[in-house]
């Protein structure tokens, strides 16, 4: 596709479709059951209203967030997603370019396609998190805790909504129906004695040795076990939020994990203010799922979210032009979101607020 043909991040998501085999597309598009909640991600963002204030001056715009203590150009970061060599044969070091070429920040998955020092190598200058489950074998847990700290990873993404890794029945290296691989090897998850990637031993080797389900023990662990901030990804209840923080989390990552986990859970942008009331401001609280544009981004910001993170466009970015598509892609949605402050009267991040935005039944009730 031609740059200037790519002007929203839906011309993205048309061109990912089109570019990339039938395997990688759907690997990357599926929801869990009927996609209620994947569809349900955009949707609910559409169904809040922007009340702009004007007169306001906006002759400048700073758009500057942090996050952990980092500070990002922009408060959209990239989400842990497995297997970027699908999109791109750069991977996750495209990814991990792009992101610190705009100034933001990059969560890398455990199931990433290239060993985390690899990635930490790519884009040394980079804000990096690095995204993580537990094995059974604490041994293996504390090393990639020690590795990633070593390699300059800000904080841990622990993922928290994944009880069972039905995922992993998936993997194999043999092609898809359309004669393209399905999946690249995964650097993270190899220790001494793991099976040659790809077999069938390889995929119950995996099965077993990762801790299904982890539970808040598991949280407790890794506080300990780590100096790392620690923000658990995939909560979606005032409840379990109040809960992260009795367990000392930094952070709250709001995510329904991109409608894959469990079709019927609510849309992220739904839960979220209930959940930024219940933390209270002892954790940083970030959102996931569904956010495609700028005026997103500032719902999100305005119901209380600190910075919001993207999944899949940034696989869509990847897989048009790698380094330099998902670069151009964030670049849309910074100034999207610069576009959308000017016009309600925000100069500053801080300036967005619950006022800005009321859901679309306000005016039916
Ligand atoms: C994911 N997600 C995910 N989450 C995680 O914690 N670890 C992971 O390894 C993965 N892998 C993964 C692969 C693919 C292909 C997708 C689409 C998603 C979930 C991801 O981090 C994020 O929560 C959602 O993608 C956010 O929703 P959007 O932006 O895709 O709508």
């Amino acid at each position: 596709a031609e740059p200037s043909e790519l002007r929203r991040v839906e011309d993205f998501r048309r061109v990912a479709e089109r570019t990339l085999s039938g395997a990688a597309w759907g690997y990357y598009s599926n929801g869990d059951g009927d996609n209620q909640t994947l569809r349900d991600n955009c949707e609910s963002f559409k169904r809040y209203r922007v009340l702009p204030r004007v007169l306001r001056d906006v002759s400048t715009i700073d758009t500057s967030v942090t996050v952990l203590g980092s500070t990002l150009d922009f408060p959209v970061a990239i989400s842990p997603t497995a297997h970027h060599k699908m999109a791109h044969p750069d991977g996750e070091k495209a990814t991990a370019r792009a992101a610190a070429s705009a100034n933001t920040g990059m969560a890398l998955s455990l199931f990433a396609n290239h060993s985390l020092e690899e990635v930490a190598e790519a884009a040394p200058q980079g804000t990096r998190w690095f995204n993580f489950v537990l094995f059974k074998d604490p041994k293996r847990n504390r090393e990639l805790l020690d590795r990633a700290a070593k390699a300059g990873y800000k904080a841990v993404f622990l993922t928290v909504d994944q009880p069972r890794f039905e995922y992993l029945k998936q993997i194999t290296t043999s092609k898809g129906k359309d004669k393209t691989h399905m999946f690249y090897s995964t650097p993270n998850l190899v220790f001494p004695g793991t099976p040659p990637y790809g077999t069938e031993e390889y995929r119950s080797h995996l099965y077993s040795a990762l801790k299904q389900p982890m539970t808040w023990d598991d949280v407790d662990w890794v506080k300990k076990n780590t100096s790392l901030p620690v923000v658990l990804k995939g909560i979606l209840t005032a409840e379990d939020a109040q809960e992260a923080v009795r367990h000392g989390a930094d952070a709250v990552l709001v995510s329904n994990h991109g409608g894959r986990q469990l079709d019927g859970v609510p849309a992220t942008i739904d839960v979220l203010a209930d959940i930024v009331r219940a933390v209270g401001g002892e954790a940083e609280v970030y959102l996931d799922g569904g956010v495609r544009t700028g005026t997103d981004v500032l719902k999100a910001l305005a119901l209380g979210a600190r910075c919001v993170f993207i999944g899949r466009p940034a696989l869509w970015g990847l897989a048009c032009n790698g380094e330099k598509g998902l670069l151009q892609l964030l670049n849309v949605l910074k100034e999207e979101l610069v576009y959308t402050m000017a016009r309600t009267g925000c100069a500053k991040i801080a300036d967005i607020n619950p006022t800005l935005v009321v859901h679309e039944n306000y005016y039916m009730s």
